[in-house]
């Protein structure tokens, strides 16, 4: 197993009502807050409300700055920057899903940058400082309030690419389920893909030690295949709703990659398909992992399916468990309404060869459970297509 050091410093605040009390953790970090939020479901659904309710009451001074769209866009995050430095913000309250909160931690950093902010995302310029920022988590999928990550699409040059850094680490998170119960079917499905896609991605690893972190994984993707249906199927079933949201946060918060090798291409092969076609980030990823998984799948890697089929799946005797562990992956996406071709929500196969390419110019070889070059990728593709 891998040497790790491991800090979880986001606070976590789970439960019903979890908003009430906020006040006092933003005092600890700023005095001018921004609210940061999205197309406006947090004002349909009363969200919103109970905010500026509790931010009311303990006399918290905030500007509002909604509109941010779903794979947030470059141009808003340099208009966040913009509103945030007129207005003198030090802290930045994020309400809403990944986009939200991306877009949040882009303009956090983005206030100190020296030229451009994408700068970061290209990584010409390394992020020094960021103010600080807190979380309403309102959709479970990213894991963003619990992570370093955030990604930013640049539509001009039709680019999705992320940053890593300690300094957008979110301070605290409230993680309220009751929150999700009215995220519409389509974007709770996708969530739950991406949740699977984050425990895929560290899974699927070449090295074979980290067990803890593998039996916590299989765990967390157990959880996924029991609650995801009801909670697609009940939107508003809170237990469903609740471990869902426990699970998204746990997948991508550092936890399951201790000790050992991540792979992330499916991820990569995803944000190129978002750069063009502007879907949810899940159902660009349910799309794409069971193609990976086809294509990764050889005499070198059919052990860890293998492992897949039964410790998540329960399947046992010695055929084709690693096919029928993909088979099952796909029956579920499809389950939960979700594509997994291509051509399923109308892309042509004319990009293929220029998204592989693109992968190919900024990353170079990827992949770590099998390494991928352009013509794995342009493979991958096809197989999704
Ligand atoms: O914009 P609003 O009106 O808020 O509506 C959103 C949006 O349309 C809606 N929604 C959110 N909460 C709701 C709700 N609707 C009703 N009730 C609620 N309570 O859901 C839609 C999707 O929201 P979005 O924030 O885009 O979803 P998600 O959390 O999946 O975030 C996706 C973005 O995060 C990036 C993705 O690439 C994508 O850009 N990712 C971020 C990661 C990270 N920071 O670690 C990792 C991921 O792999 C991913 O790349
Ligand atoms: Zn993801």
């Amino acid at each position: 197993m891998k040497d790790f050091e491991l800090n979880l410093k986001t606070k976590i605040y789970f439960g019903k009502n979890k908003v009430k009390g906020i006040s006092e953790e933003i005092k600890k970090y700023g005095k001018k807050i921004m609210l940061v939020y999205g197309g406006g479901s947090i004002k349909k659904y009363g969200i919103f409300d109970e905010v500026d309710n509790e931010l009311s009451s303990g006399e918290i001074d905030y500007i509002e700055f909604g509109g941010i769209s779903p794979n947030p866009r470059l141009k808003e995050v340099r208009e966040g920057i913009k509103v945030a430095k007129e207005n003198d913000i030090d802290f930045i309250l994020a309400v809403g899903g990944g986009s939200v909160i991306d877009a949040s931690k882009a303009i956090a950093c983005g206030i100190y940058a020296k030229n451009d902010v994408w700068d970061y995302f290209t990584g010409e310029k390394e992020i020094e400082k960021a103010i600080p920022l807190g979380v309403v988590l309102t959709i479970a999928a990213t894991g963003s309030e619990m992570n370093i990550n955030a990604v930013i699409t640049n539509q001009k040059d039709k680019q999705k690419l992320a940053i890593h850094s300690e300094k957008v680490l979110p301070k605290f998170a409230v993680l309220d389920p009751s929150y999700t119960e009215s995220v519409p079917k389509y974007h709770t499905a996708a969530g739950i893909a991406d949740i699977m896609a984050h425990i895929f991605e560290q899974y699927f690893s070449p090295d074979r030690e980290a067990v803890v972190s593998d039996r916590m994984a299989e765990s967390l993707l157990r959880v996924c295949i029991e609650e995801g249906p009801i909670a697609y199927r009940n939107g508003s079933n809170y237990i469903a709703r609740a471990n869902i949201m426990w699970a998204s946060t746990l997948a991508l918060n550092g936890l399951l990659s201790l000790g050992k090798r991540t792979d992330w291409a499916s991820h990569k092969l995803a944000h190129e398909l978002s750069a063009h076609y502007d879907l949810a980030h899940g159902a660009t990823l349910s799309i794409i992992f069971p193609a990976w998984m086809k294509y990764v799948l050889d005499e070198n890697t059919e052990w860890k399916f293998v492992q897949f089929g039964k410790n998540v799946w329960d399947l046992s005797g010695s055929d084709k468990i690693a096919e029928k562990s993909i088979e099952k992956l796909e029956e579920l996406f499809h389950e939960i309404g979700l594509p997994t071709r291509m051509r399923e929500v109308g892309i042509e196969d004319d990009n293929l060869e220029e998204m592989a390419e693109n992968i190919k110019e900024v990353y170079g070889e990827i992949g770590a459970l099998k390494k991928l070059d352009y013509e794995d990728l342009l493979n991958i593709y096809k197989l999704a297509f």
